[in-house]
Parts: C-alpha cells; structure tokens; sequence
C-alpha cells in the first residue's frame, strides 16, 4: 500500500511509520518538522519530507512531491500531526486559538483536499483525534481550543466521509486516550498513560490498512481510562 502519514517525527505519528514500513509491500512517505529521528530507520520504503505543516499556502508543492513519489496513487493518508495547548478559557489568546485550529483541523482538511487528485478508489483517510474532542466524553479544564479543534476533525470525519463517497474513498477518526508521548507528559504530567506509543501506532498502522473495509464515517474512541 502507498501510505502518508503526518507529524511522524517522534511520538505516535513515528511509531506508525515504523510499524507501516516493516512490510515491504508498503510505501511510505512521511511528512515531518524534523526528520532525523525517521531518517535513522534508514528503511529503502519510507521517503521522509521535511515540511512545517502550518503553510498552508504550500500545499500545492507539496502534493506534487507526493504524486511524483506514489506513481499508482495514495492508498492511505494518516492526518497525526496535531499540536496541544493548556490554558485556561479566560487567559486563551486568539493566536493560541488560530495555532491550534491551524494544524489540528486546517491542516488536515486542506492536506487532504490538496491530495484528492491522487487517491486510489476505495482508499482510507484515517484523522488522530482525541478522547477530549468526543462528543459526551469528559472534559477538563485548560482544554478548551485544543478540545474543540480535535472535535471539529470528528466532524470533519463525517461529513469527508460523505463527500466523497462517489470517489469511493474511506474516511475514520480514531479519538485516542492516553497515551504515553511528549504530548501527553505536557498535558498531564502527574499521570501514567494507559498505552504506550508503540504499541498505539501498530494499532493505528494496522487500522489504517484495514479499517476501511469495515468502517466509514465512524468516530472510534480507542481509550482505557480517562484521561
Ligand atoms: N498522546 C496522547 O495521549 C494523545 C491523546 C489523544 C490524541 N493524540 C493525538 O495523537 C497525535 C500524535 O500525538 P503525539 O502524542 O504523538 O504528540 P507528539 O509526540 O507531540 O507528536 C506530534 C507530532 O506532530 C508533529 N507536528 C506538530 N505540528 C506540526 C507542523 N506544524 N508540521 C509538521 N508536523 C507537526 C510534531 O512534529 P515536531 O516533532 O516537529 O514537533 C510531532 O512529530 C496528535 O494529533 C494528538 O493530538 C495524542
């Protein structure tokens, strides 16, 4: 399969590339702030692109980096790259505001919009979420502009995921609880994550690669405690 997966430079996003890359079947591209961690995998299937999300603007480059590198078309693209943010409601500025709906919600809606060309049929789009932006879940203080970012991906699951039905592409959102990366300890730094980053992005490798033949639409909360 041809996957991209964003935001692999450490943390889950890294851990579902190394998983995805051991089948040499795959071919995976990864976009990335910081390269040096993937490009120590040294593995002949993974391309790594060195790219700040945030420019927008820049998309149009990048998909014909992309495009040139998967000649039969994106079978998977993993929109992981996601920023956090703690701060209470009332000291939120509207930069912190912007910074947060830029890479968790901008980002992977035009990414994917930009990539629309490329995709094979019956390919998956899989969106990381949180457990912060599920409907009904339990919220905590502090989150607010990261919680609401990662819920307007949710929907932006669903509504992709009709959309593009007549392209016959898959579209999933996996709503992550804790798990054990820098994130994570910023966020909660007194707290013992329920999973650790490895064993999460074979998961999100596997469900990638597989999800799409039983899910579309869907908003799966993938979480053993709360946080
Ligand atoms: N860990 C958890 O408990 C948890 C829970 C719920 C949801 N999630 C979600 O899971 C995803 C991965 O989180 P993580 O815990 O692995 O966090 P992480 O360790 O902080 O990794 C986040 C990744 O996103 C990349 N990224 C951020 N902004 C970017 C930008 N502008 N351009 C390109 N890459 C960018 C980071 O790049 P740099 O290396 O350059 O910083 C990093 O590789 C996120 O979407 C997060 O919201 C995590």
């Amino acid at each position: 399969m041809n996957i991209i997966i964003t935001g692999a430079g450490k943390g889950i996003g890294f851990e579902t590339a190394k998983h995805a890359s051991e089948s040499p079947n795959n071919k995976v591209l990864v976009i990335c702030r910081n390269i040096l961690e993937i490009n120590k995998l040294k593995r002949e299937n993974v391309k790594s692109v060195e790219f700040d999300l945030s420019n927008i603007d820049s998309y149009s480059d990048l998909s014909s980096i992309i495009s040139d590198y998967f000649h039969s078309g994106i079978d998977v693209l993993i929109n992981n790259a996601g920023q956090f943010l703690t701060k209470s409601f009332a000291e939120t500025k509207q930069g912190d505001f912007e910074k947060m709906l830029n890479i968790n919600l901008k980002s992977p809606y035009f990414l994917t919009q930009a990539l629309l060309p490329f995709f094979n049929k019956n390919a998956h789009i899989l969106n990381i979420s949180s457990m912060g932006g599920y409907q009904g879940s339990l919220k905590f203080p502090g989150l607010s502009a990261y919680s609401i970012s990662k819920g307007a991906l949710c929907t932006l699951t669903e509504a992709l995921s009709a959309e593009l039905s007549e392209l016959n592409i898959k579209v999933n959102a996996l709503c992550l609880g804790s798990v054990s990366t820098q994130m994570f300890q910023e966020a909660f730094p007194n707290f013992e994550a329920s999973a650790n980053a490895q064993d999460m992005g074979a998961y999100i490798s596997n469900f990638a690669q597989t999800g799409h033949l039983f899910y579309n639409g869907k908003i799966l909360p993938v979480s053993l405690t709360i946080p």
